[in-house]
């Protein structure tokens, strides 16, 4: 079970769009990377609200029922900043629309097709990327340091309550699912397919957005990203062993105790409230 309970913030970014093509200090290709991985939230999160949704009202502990609740305003409230990070994109004259879209047809011929419990699987093996990927990042302050400061604001807020909720769809998952060998293999497959589709079409996309930025031939850039991913901070090779932790059987979430990290969310909070009384001042 949860030892942590996740709980609503409704927090604004007033993201800066001019900056929106580099505002990372490792560069336009981690800036873009990160671009890419923000286009597929608003639909994504939409997503796994409506898996978990479906279950709601079959969850009897009022524990778990105000996770849930909590889960879905948390959610709902990436997909809204993360819409308005998008669409300054868009602006900035990059296809996200397009690519939007094909996640979105993805997703509801997924819905279409398959049972609610397997979209629930789905959104558990995303919900765990999402949230080793966090981890990650909260673990290497190199990985923002001396980014543009509400973008990094936003992917810290982000990763923070990635966190906080990252066992929420998963004991929906234990309670209606189940933890029999046929749960287990079920989300053992679903995370192995969500984490080459996802990472298949995030590359498509990523080539998409570097070409219109005219970065598709920049070995200094590629350089940039690989060491980012890999070497230093090295977010990807951080995430890789929690990424196999997911196959043992009884494993859950919070075995990886590191709520630590919940307590930078104070600060956090804050911070991102002083933009908004900068922007009055301004
Ligand atoms: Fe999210
Ligand atoms: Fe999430």
């Amino acid at each position: 079970m949860s030892i942590v309970n996740p709980i609503q913030r409704n927090l604004k970014f007033l993201l800066p769009v001019d900056r929106v093509t580099d505002w990372h200090a490792d560069g336009v290709h981690v800036s873009q990377f990160l671009n890419t991985l923000s286009l597929f939230f608003p639909q994504g999160e939409r997503f796994f609200i409506d898996s978990v949704r479906h279950y709601r009202d079959q969850i009897d502990e009022p524990e778990l029922q105000a996770s849930v609740k909590a889960f879905i305003a948390q959610e709902a409230m990436h997909g809204r900043e993360h819409q308005i990070y998008n669409d300054a994109m868009e602006a900035a004259g990059f296809p996200i629309k397009s690519m939007e879209d094909r996640v979105t047809r993805r997703l509801k011929r997924l819905q279409k097709v398959s049972s609610p419990a397997y979209c629930l699987a789905v959104t558990v093996a995303l919900e765990h990327l999402t949230a080793i990927m966090a981890d990650a990042l909260l673990k290497s302050p190199a990985a923002l340091e001396g980014a543009e400061p509400r973008f990094k604001a936003l992917w810290e807020w982000h990763a923070l309550e990635e966190t906080e909720h990252k066992a929420v769809a998963f004991d929906v998952y234990q309670q209606v699912v189940g933890t029999g060998t046929r749960a287990y293999l079920l989300r053992c497959a679903t995370l192995f397919m969500a984490t080459t589709i996802f990472f298949s079409l995030c590359t498509i996309f990523y080539l998409r957005i570097l070409r219109r930025s005219r970065a598709l031939i920049n070995l200094r850039g590629w350089w940039s990203l690989t060491r980012h991913l890999w070497l230093r901070p090295g977010v990807f090779r951080k995430a890789l062993p929690s990424w196999f932790a997911w196959f043992k059987p009884g494993f859950h979430p919070w075995q990886h105790d590191n709520r630590h990290h919940l307590e930078q969310l104070d600060e956090l909070v804050e911070r991102v409230e002083s933009f908004g009384h900068e922007q009055q001042a301004a």
